[in-house]
């Protein structure tokens, strides 16, 4: 994570708008490179517990900063001192954006409570799409890199909600999963974006995006449709990602969902309603051009530094003579690198962190949102979550090849 850069202005400062499904109010720093979440409690505790006893799992997460608190009397000198770690990644910007969403929160909260009798224990689905909480998470925000972030959000699961939901909300989450895919593939899309996704400009957002919103799983996507859907998220001609430029960005994707079902496999979590963020370069020459200098940086540090000989080992072995797969173990070594590099406890010096900070990104691939996710030692591995992303790997498995 690059240092303090300095006090941007606040005309600079912008909500986080990337967000492909979820609650509003998230927001990110001038430079992109953090994404702050308001959440509950259990997500904050999960992500703690993951990074203090289960590094595996962690690290298919999103880098875990810390947390924000936040209420109806903090100022930015009370953020100062909450966060000695974090405020020097924060602009003053930011952190007055911070503590004005902060009060929104906390009125929203508090006209909730009183809205709510004690007899009235109907569930009843958030409206507002706002999280009546005062604490957010800080992440590393994983579409920081980018060029044309494409991004598709997987909501893993044939049941949806966890032990302590209302009766309502079981039943209207099982109407939900028998009509879509998380019934049929265990998980379902909730969200997606692909730049230049269209061929039709009216179909295109200002940026250029192709926007599918949550009624595009719900609705649109199907048991016998779901494979040819994904297709449009990885390969898309009009944006210059052709055949074996997707295929490549597949066996990648591929590679890091095995490593999330190995990891799942051998953890003992359930987790409703958890997703598996994809996100890679959705701008063909872009991509194209972020794999050359990968390669590029891999073949210098092939010359010189001795911490990374595992990772390019694992790239070379990856490198046979057709050009796809060439270029599909070119980025899984070089993305390696690339996250060896970005992560906050990099031991690197710091001119190499620049460096590697400036790097171009080509693809990520996390576990996200955990606000209903448990550890549960002695209770084996999440099926549930595992049979979504099985279903991943079969579909990821056909587009590499
Ligand atoms: N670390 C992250 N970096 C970038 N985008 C993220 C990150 N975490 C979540 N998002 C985006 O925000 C959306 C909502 O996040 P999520 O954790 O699922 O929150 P919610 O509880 O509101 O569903 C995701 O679909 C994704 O587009
Ligand atoms: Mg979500």
């Amino acid at each position: 994570m690059a240092g303090n850069k300095g006090l941007p202005n606040h005309a600079d400062l912008q909500p986080y708008n990337h967000a492909v499904a979820g609650h509003d109010g998230t927001l990110s720093d001038p430079n992109g490179e953090l994404f702050i979440k308001p959440c509950v409690q259990q997500e904050i505790d999960f992500y703690e517990k993951a990074n203090q006893h289960h590094p595996e799992f962690a690290a298919l997460m999103p880098v875990y900063i810390g947390t924000l608190s936040l209420n109806d009397v903090t100022d930015v000198d009370s953020l100062n001192e909450q966060l000695p770690g974090i405020s020097d990644h924060m602009s003053q910007g930011l952190k007055e954006e911070a503590v004005l969403r902060a009060k929104e929160a906390a009125i929203a909260k508090a006209t909730a409570e009183t809205a709510e009798s004690p007899v009235d224990i109907a569930w009843k689905p958030n409206k507002t799409r706002k999280i009546p909480t005062n604490r957010s998470v800080v992440l590393q925000n994983s579409t920081h890199g980018f060029k044309k972030p494409n991004i598709l959000d997987a909501k893993l699961g044939r049941r949806l909600w966890a032990d302590d939901a209302p009766m309502e909300k079981r039943k209207r989450f099982d109407e939900i999963t028998k009509v879509t895919t998380n019934g049929s593939h265990g998980f379902r899309i909730a969200g997606m974006r692909v730049y230049k996704g269209s061929d039709n400009p009216e179909e295109l957002d200002a940026d250029g995006y192709r926007v599918y919103n949550k009624d595009y799983g719900r609705f649109q996507v199907n048991k016998d449709n779901v494979v040819q859907e994904m297709r449009k998220f990885i390969f898309n001609k009009t944006a210059g990602i052709d055949a074996d430029l997707g295929r490549a960005v597949a066996q990648a994707f591929l590679e890091d969902l095995k490593r999330v079902e190995h990891v799942l496999a051998n953890s003992e979590t359930r987790m409703y309603s958890a997703s598996v963020l994809f996100t890679f370069e959705g701008d063909g020459e872009a991509l194209r051009a972020a794999i050359e200098e990968n390669n590029a940086l891999v073949d210098d540090v092939e010359q010189g530094t001795k911490e990374l000989v595992s990772d390019l080992d694992r790239a070379q072995e990856k490198a046979p003579e057709i050009d796809v797969q060439a270029i599909a173990g070119a980025i899984e070594g070089d993305v390696k690198v690339v996250e060896l590099m970005g992560d906050v406890d990099s031991e690197r010096d710091e001119e190499n962190e620049e460096e590697l900070s400036n790097m171009p990104r080509i693809y990520s691939l996390k576990l996200i949102d955990f606000a209903h996710a448990e550890w549960v030692p002695g209770q084996g591995p999440d099926e549930n979550s595992l049979f979504g992303v099985r279903s991943l790997i079969k579909i990821f498995e056909e587009f590499a090849q």
